[in-house]
């Protein structure tokens, strides 16, 4: 069974996705520890109620991101995962800690990649006038919300939107992406060649909500 540790930085609803599919089957994988950098983070005490095992690495506690990745990732390591999912996890990583979890560390991005990579993604998708919008799971690289493309998921802009209801409209999408996501992960369905991820079972379908 494939172990997954989860990181969060906050609310943690996408992990409690997670923890969801894994208890009504969907999801075959062990959710083996969700680890933060913040000890406030919300996400924490749904993972503990849920008899998953819990850790704090502090980011203010390191003098430089070297030190914060080289403890974080002794952290993961001693839960020996074969996928590490970034969920709301808000820490730019060092290429040092990517390369070391190569292949094997996926993210969840509040847009259609490549559009609006980093922070404020539903202000700027109303902004610049987008009549689609969504989210992205993908591989991590070392360029921030880049990476091989697992699964999109979009949703329309509609009239009199504002950031929080477009947030809320992606946000219950990324709920059912990332499960299924990590799934086809857990299932051995993802091949990247090339930069380019394909889904090798024949009924995936990438979601979008009319
Ligand atoms: C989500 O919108 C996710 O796409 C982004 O951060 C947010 C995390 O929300 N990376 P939550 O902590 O999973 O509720």
């Amino acid at each position: 069974m494939l172990r997954i540790v989860v990181l969060i930085s906050g609310r943690g609803s996408n992990m409690e996705a997670l923890i969801r599919a894994r208890a009504s089957g969907d999801l075959p994988a062990d959710i083996v520890a969700v680890i933060s950098n913040r000890a406030d983070a919300a996400g924490l005490a749904t993972a503990a109620s849920n008899g998953i095992a819990t850790a704090v690495v502090p980011h203010r506690a390191f003098p430089d991101r070297d030190a914060f990745d080289a403890e974080l990732a002794r952290t993961i390591d001693a839960f020996n995962p074969g996928l590490v999912v970034l969920a709301g996890f808000m820490r730019i990583l060092t290429p040092a800690f990517v390369s070391r979890y190569a292949g094997r560390l996926m993210n969840i991005h509040p847009s259609l990649l490549p559009a609006f990579p980093g922070l404020d993604t539903h202000e700027r998708a109303l902004e610049a006038g987008c009549k689609v919008h969504g989210a992205t799971v993908h591989f991590v690289t070392a360029e921030l919300d880049h990476g091989p493309i697992v699964a999109q998921a979009a949703v329309p802009v509609l009239h009199g939107d504002d950031a929080d209801a477009l947030a809320r409209r992606v946000l219950a999408l990324e709920h059912v992406m990332y499960p299924q996501a990590v799934a086809w992960f857990a299932r051995n369905e993802l091949v990247t060649e090339n930069g380019v991820v394909r889904v090798t079972d024949p009924a995936a379908r990438q979601l979008v909500m009319a």
